[in-house]
């Protein structure tokens, strides 16, 4: 007949199956945790690689008719996301998307656009006048589209400032 040696609390312990000290505890939390920040990551990074910009579908963006845009007239087109502008030499379209961080720049009281963000300042041409923004709105292609019978405006396609649209 053998004896028992253990302490009785051991014995029953391991009776019940096991058990969870302090430092199984701390492991567990440990691995967790990492585990829960590489999921982030991993989610964050497949987040990034498969956005897709507003509109960016397609970068070609209908503006209406013509006579929609009086000369001295400057006009907001929220889906398009751009101004339109119609000054002594023709019809214009300004990017609203500010250069400095993206948000949409709004018309200023006293002329020219203001970013709500950080407070840049445009003149009416689309020219930086104070920061922090350093480059300026980007002037985009426009023109008149015989079959669709109105104005287009291309997002991905830059001109230069002083291109206007005679009609
Ligand atoms: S996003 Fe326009 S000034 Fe910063």
């Amino acid at each position: 007949m053998s004896k028992d040696h253990r302490a009785p609390e051991q014995g029953a312990a391991e009776k019940k199956g096991p058990r969870f000290d302090r430092r199984s505890f701390l492991t567990l939390l440990a691995r967790g945790s990492v585990a829960a920040a590489v999921t982030a990551v991993v989610a964050q990074i497949i987040r990034f690689l498969s956005f897709q910009p507003p509109g960016s579908a397609s970068s070609i963006m209908p503006l209406g008719q013509p006579d929609g845009y009086p000369r001295g007239s400057l006009s907001y087109l929220a889906e398009a996301r751009v101004y339109v502008g119609h000054d002594r030499a023709g019809l214009y379209t300004l990017d609203a998307v500010c250069p400095h961080l993206g948000c949409l720049v709004k018309l200023h009281e006293e002329g020219g656009f203001i970013c709500p963000c950080h407070d840049s300042l445009f003149d009416q041409e689309g020219r930086a006048l104070s920061g922090p923004a350093t480059r300026p709105l980007q002037h985009l292609h426009l023109w008149f589209d015989q079959e669709q019978g109105q104005l287009l405006v291309d997002r991905s396609e830059q001109v230069e400032p002083a291109v206007r649209l005679i009609l």
